[in-house]
């Protein structure tokens, strides 16, 4: 029989002392199932299945659920618990979640093993519900606005081993000071403000993350000074629409304490490019309407802040551009393009692009493949589009077959592809300082480590250059790496 505890709906809560009291509670329920599981050598294992964002929640879930005295594993059948972070950008994500699910049923019933799901996908309805029809297994639903409840979730299914959906329909607090498991120890990624306002019409991210909030600027600062402190070298800022990091709280008059005189994003880069230890600030992800002249400045002025800027386009087409709600033209985009090459010295770029939206023409592709021969990106992050239920897109009549959407995605891979040889080519011969990050994963007599513009650049030196940032010769040029010497 199906039980289903349903927890916190629709129930706001509201500013700091409900918040302090919201942390003390994980806190308290933290040491419960530590205590709970002590001396039971527990295994846990998380898949994480999305973006960056997702990745830094990952990392919070880690550093709950290892208080709780559990250990990880990659070995899903030694699991005691299966946690799944999810992502719903793009239908694929759905594809591999119910695929590992039928595959981790059998652990369910062979020893117990708990199931619990959560992240994006957990925000849409019509998936939770396809969960409790397909996939009755599962114990724990959670979704972005609740992962800090956790260990609540989980002391529940200890104590009573009732079914939980923990899922908040409405935008969740932002909740400091839990505990975090890193995955590196020289690159690290900070949240910085949750949600999104800009409702591009293909995306479902403001539906599941709802509502821009940025982090304090306290907040944020003593967490990169720790994690300087700590012996981090890079940090990587993120956010859905990054650059607009404290705008809603100015435009609305929302109040805010300002720290360290950083009351945007900019200001926010200067300070960050203050701390000292970090050698490297990267942002991910803005979008290109954010980009004031004062963020342009301080990237331009910031030393340590990279010079690779990921610009997502979209469509080079500014019919559909207008269509996705994306607020530039065509002509607008590259304007930014060569104000910022002006602007910043050796600025280069990344980008996103979809092809086959609602509506897409030859002319409209052609216009797109015309934007990467103009701006000559460093990298490009190619999708095809993906209908996601709930979106305005989603609801066009004018969808494009999926045999032109391949078609289009191949042609475009194919310049993407011819251009990515030529700006290789480019490097070798040249000094790149290069943040060594360890030994390689494919080759373990050989390091590895990236550029200012984030190329991978592979070289055969002593291990305890890891955590150094050195300039190295580039020797040779591969598709997807560099080969360096150090510099003499
Ligand atoms: N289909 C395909 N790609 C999408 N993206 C977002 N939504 C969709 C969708 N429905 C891409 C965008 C965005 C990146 C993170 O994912 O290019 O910048
Ligand atoms: Fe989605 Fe557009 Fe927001 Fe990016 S800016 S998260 S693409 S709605």
């Amino acid at each position: 029989m199906k039980q289903y505890i349903l927890m916190h709906k629709q129930t706001k809560t509201s500013g700091g002392n409900n918040v302090t009291k919201q942390i003390e509670k994980q806190l308290e329920d933290i040491q419960k199932v530590a205590k709970l599981n002590e001396g039971k050598n527990l295994k846990y294992s998380i898949l994480t299945m999305g973006c960056q964002l997702n990745e830094n929640d990952s990392e919070k879930l880690c550093g709950m659920i290892e208080k709780m005295n559990y250990t990880k594993t990659e070995n899903l059948a030694d699991s005691n618990l299966i946690v799944f972070n999810t992502c719903c950008v793009r239908e694929n994500a759905e594809d591999r979640l119910f695929g590992k699910l039928g595959e981790v049923k059998k652990y369910k019933e062979e020893k117990g093993t708990i199931i619990a799901i959560g992240g994006c996908m957990m925000q849409e309805k019509h998936i939770v519900e396809k969960l409790r029809q397909s996939y009755p297994f599962f114990d724990i639903v959670f979704g972005t606005h609740t992962l800090h409840q956790f260990p609540t979730d989980l002391y529940q299914i200890l104590c009573s081993h009732k079914r939980i959906e923990d899922i908040l329909d409405i935008d969740g607090e932002i909740i400091e000071g839990l505990p975090i498991k890193r995955d590196d120890n020289i690159k690290a990624s900070v949240t910085i403000m949750n949600g999104c306002n800009n409702f591009c019409t293909y995306c479902i991210v403001p539906y599941v993350r709802g509502r821009e909030r940025s982090r304090s600027p306290k907040d944020i600062l003593q967490e990169i000074e720790n994690l300087a402190k700590q012996g981090y070298k890079e940090v990587t800022l993120l956010g859905q629409n990054v650059n607009s990091y404290l705008r809603v709280e100015r435009e609305k008059q929302i109040p805010f304490e300002e720290y360290q005189g950083v009351h945007s994003f900019a200001t926010l880069l200067r300070a960050v490019n203050e701390i000292q230890g970090i050698e490297r600030i990267r942002f991910i992800s803005p979008h290109p309407k954010d980009f004031t002249d004062d963020v342009i400045e301080a990237i331009r002025d910031c030393d340590k802040v990279c010079k690779l800027i990921h610009l997502p386009l979209q469509s080079g087409s500014t019919q559909i551009l207008k269509v996705m709600n994306r607020k530039y033209t065509k002509e607008q985009y590259l304007a930014l393009v060569e104000k910022m090459k002006k602007m910043i010295p050796n600025v280069t770029f990344s980008t996103d692009i979809i092809v086959g939206f609602p509506g897409e023409t030859e002319e409209d592709f052609a216009d797109t493949l015309d934007v990467v021969e103009k701006v000559g990106f460093e990298q490009v992050y190619m999708f095809i589009y993906s209908r996601r239920v709930g979106t305005p897109a989603d609801k066009m009549e004018n969808q494009i077959p999926e045999e032109i959407k391949h078609e289009r995605f191949e042609r475009l891979k194919k310049l993407v592809e011819q251009k990515m040889e030529k700006q290789n080519q480019k490097y070798v011969g040249t000094i790149q300082k290069v943040l060594i990050e360890g030994k390689s994963k494919n080759n373990d007599k050989m390091l590895t480590g990236r550029t200012d513009s984030n190329r991978v650049v592979i070289l055969e030196a002593a291990e305890e250059l890891a955590g150094k940032c050195i300039p190295l010769k580039i020797v040779s040029e591969h598709m997807w790496y560099l080969k360096g010497e150090v510099a003499e």
